[in-house]
Formats: structure tokens, C-alpha cells, sequence
């Protein structure tokens, strides 16, 4: 038995373990930032998916059953390769979940036009992940999506609420919104991006949808333990919370209190 792990490239993902702890707060949680080598988002695929193996491992060496990747980047390139191919040789009893599937699901009861831009990293654009996957349950929508790269790197330097972001917020909402006028949902397809949600909506027309991920993903986690009782059951509920970082502990105090609402206090886990 054991706690959910919970893993991102850098600080995003703690958004959606807010988000969890708030939906399901009887469980314990390990978080796992891999800060050292964040941006993951212009990295190739067997890098990634190198990376987010090796801090799975890390997360089911802690004792985590269920690995939730809190990462859009890690669950398009890497998630696929961890659950069919690493997954049976290195803890066939374990799990390891994604959050494009649950956003994908969400979003084509939530466009009245049909007509949906993906905002994500580059590596989660190309791999084409959200439009193969809101395609399986919403063979009608039309997705358009755009790469935003310049927005993780303001989020992990705490730039977010700074006037170097009003440009390039303006600038990638303008390029996207530019690809149809029929747009009328935005996923934010990057657990970093919720970060960024005031001056978004500050510079989006009215009538447009922004969909951040936490809640939805947290619901889903929820629906799945319902329906996996054999996972429910090796979750261990003492409301604890761990926090890991790959990079200086002090350095992810401080931000992740931001990212987390709460105070933090982490431990470095060394890289192999
Ligand atoms: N937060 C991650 C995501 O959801 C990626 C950030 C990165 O580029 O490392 O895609």
C-alpha cells in the first residue's frame, strides 16, 4: 500500500494536485518535480520519455501504486511507451495515468461551434495527441492548436503576472484565435498554463471558453477509483503530503507555494 505519485516536469502539475487534494483529500500524495531538467516541452520523445520513466520508477520505488503524469508533454510522448511496454516488465500491478485522456473527454460537451484550439508545449502539438484523442470521442470537432513555448519558461520564472507576459499571452492567443472565428473553447494543455489564467482572460474576447485541467482531471481520478477498487484499496489515507524536487529544495519552497496555494516543504531526490 501506498500513496497517489504524482509527477511533472517542473511545477505544473502541482495546479493539478491542488485540484486532487481538494477532490479527494482522504488519500496520501507524493509530488515529484523534475525541476533539474524542466522545460520538458522542446525535448524529443525518447528523452522524454527517458526522463519521466526514470522519476515513475523513483515515484513507485517510494511506494506509489498509481502514478498520475500531471504533465501534457510526458503523457503525449511518454505515457503510451510506460503503460504498454515498460509497465508489464517493471510493476505490472501498478498504474500510470495521463491527463489528456480525461481533458479530451470533457471538451466536446463544452463547444456549442464544434471548434476547439489546443494551447500546449511544443512536443504535446506535434505528437498530435489531443486531436487523435478528442477525435475518439468527438469525431466532429475540429481541433486547431498551437505551440506556445515562452509560456512555461514565464511560469517557472515566475514571470507569469510580469509585463513580459501581457506579450506573449497577447501574442499566442491572437495567433490561435486567428486559425478560426468559430473557436469558442480554449484547452490550456499544459499544467503550467492555469497560471497564466488572469491575463489570458484579460486578453480573450468574450463568449470563449478557457478549460484548465485540475478539476477535470481530478474528477476523473475520482471516477476511476470507483471503478478500480483493486487500486483504491492499496491507497493509503493519513492526509499526507510529500514533496520532491530533482533541483534545489529551497528554490521549490518558494515557487511551489505559489503553484500549491500552501506552504511546501520538499526534499531533493538525486537524477540517476
Ligand atoms: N507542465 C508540462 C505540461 O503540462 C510541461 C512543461 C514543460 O515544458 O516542461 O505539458
Amino acid at each position: 500500500m501506498g500513496p497517489i505519485g504524482v509527477f511533472d516536469s517542473g511545477y505544473g502539475g502541482l495546479t493539478v494536485l491542488k485540484e486532487i487534494v481538494a477532490e479527494l483529500p482522504e488519500y496520501d500524495y507524493i509530488y515529484l518535480g523534475d525541476n533539474a531538467r524542466a522545460p520538458y516541452g522542446n525535448r524529443g520523445f525518447d528523452t522524454i520519455h527517458a526522463y519521466t520513466l526514470e522519476c515513475v520508477q523513483k515515484l513507485f520505488d517510494m511506494g506509489c501504486p498509481l502514478v498520475i503524469l500531471a504533465c501534457n508533454t510526458a503523457s503525449a510522448k511518454a505515457l503510451r511507451t510506460i503503460q504498454q511496454k515498460d509497465l508489464p516488465r517493471i510493476a505490472p500491478d501498478n498504474r500510470v495515468l495521463g491527463v489528456i485522456r480525461p481533458t479530451s473527454e470533457m471538451v466536446g460537451t463544452i463547444t456549442q461551434t464544434g471548434e476547439v484550439g489546443i494551447l500546449a508545449t511544443n512536443g504535446t502539438v506535434s505528437s498530435e495527441s489531443y486531436p487523435l484523442e478528442i477525435n475518439k470521442f468527438f469525431p466532429h470537432v475540429i481541433t486547431h492548436q498551437l505551440a506556445c513555448p515562452m509560456w512555461v519558461p514565464l511560469v517557472e520564472n515566475n514571470e507569469h503576472e510580469g509585463a513580459g507576459a501581457d506579450f506573449f499571452v497577447k501574442e499566442y492567443l491572437g495567433k490561435i484565435l486567428a486559425q478560426s472565428a468559430n473557436i469558442d473553447t480554449l484547452v490550456l494543455g499544459c499544467t503550467h498554463y492555469p497560471l497564466l489564467m488572469k491575463k489570458i482572460r484579460q486578453y480573450l474576447p468574450g463568449g470563449i471558453t478557457v478549460l484548465a485541467q485540475g478539476k477535470i482531471v481530478a474528477r476523473s481520478l475520482k471516477d476511476y477509483l470507483k471503478r478500480h477498487p483493486e487500486m483504491e484499496s492499496r491507497l493509503t489515507k493519513n492526509q499526507e503530503h510529500r514533496f520532491y524536487t530533482t533541483d534545489d529544495p529551497a528554490i521549490f519552497n518558494h515557487m511551489a507555494e505559489i503553484f500549491f496555494g500552501k506552504e511546501v516543504a520538499s526534499d531533493k531526490i538525486d537524477q540517476d
